[in-house]
């Protein structure tokens, strides 16, 4: 399969912190890799340089063979990148309709699969919802609104930064069954997780970054066996 998401030897800082060190990996077109790592291991960072909210000191990004590096964020969102934060942000007052619609702009016109029924296809409890206000939701239907809001944009590839933080386990499944359906579909993911069941049981393929270097790579069943790996590097 073709790599569609490529980091070269990337180095992120925060001021004069180096964050990342030498960062590379490839995400091949349709498959869900999952980078893995504790608390401040450095998969937000990854995420934020990905979409140049952070431009790497050294080191390239590139997007379906474009070198993207220093590039506006807008920019790489209308090529095709979609970033579903950390921080969940939607738009509070706005109804969960008008957060979705507000997602079809990122897509510039893209054609693609998602527009409002596939969305609420998916996503039920959106069109139950879709005349409440977005901050009326709870933490895990805001959490599908961002997604859903992301895929309204028809990304070429779906980053999804620590999903399943702060879910409940029903939620977390409702998760799972979701980023299964998207793989259906043959959606490129790129996802961080520290829950290593759940990444188990989504992903094609797991790197892990530690203290901002990438340890390890490898596909899931070899991964799933190495016990050794999960205890040096994940809080198990
Ligand atoms: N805005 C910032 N300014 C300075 N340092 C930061 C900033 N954001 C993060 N860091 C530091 O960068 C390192 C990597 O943080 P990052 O958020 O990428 O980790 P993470 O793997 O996403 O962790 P978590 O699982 O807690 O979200 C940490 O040491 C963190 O303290
Ligand atoms: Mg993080």
């Amino acid at each position: 399969m073709a790599d569609i998401l490529v980091t070269e030897k990337i180095n992120s800082y925060y001021g004069k912190s180096h964050i990342l060190f030498d960062v590379s990996f490839a995400v091949h077109e349709g498959e869900t890799l999952c980078l893995m790592g504790r608390n401040g291991a450095g998969k937000s960072t990854t995420f934020k340089t990905l979409v140049m909210d952070i431009v790497p000191k050294r080191g390239k990004v590139y997007f379906k063979e474009k070198d993207i590096t220093g590039m506006k964020p807008y920019k790489v969102a209308r090529l095709g990148l979609g970033l579903v934060p950390e921080d969940r942000k939607i738009f509070g007052p706005l109804t969960v309709k008008e957060n979705l619609i507000l997602g079809t702009a990122m897509g510039k016109g893209r054609k693609g699969i998602w527009n409002l029924d596939l969305v609420f296809e998916f996503f039920p409890v959106l069109k139950d919802f879709q005349s409440r206000p977005g901050g009326t939701l709870s933490g895990g239907e805001q959490q599908m609104l961002t997604i859903a809001r992301t895929l309204m944009g028809n990304p070429l590839v779906l980053l999804l930064d620590e999903p399943t933080e702060g879910l409940s386990p029903v939620m977390v499944k409702t998760l799972k069954d979701l980023v299964l359906k998207l793989k259906e579909v043959k959606t490129t993911i790129l996802l961080s997780e520290q829950n290593i069941k759940f990444a188990m049981a989504v992903s094609d393929r797991v790197a892990i970054i530690d203290k901002g270097y990438i340890r390890y790579e490898s596909d899931i069943e070899t991964f799933k066996k190495d016990d050794a790996i999960k205890k040096q590097y994940l809080a198990v």
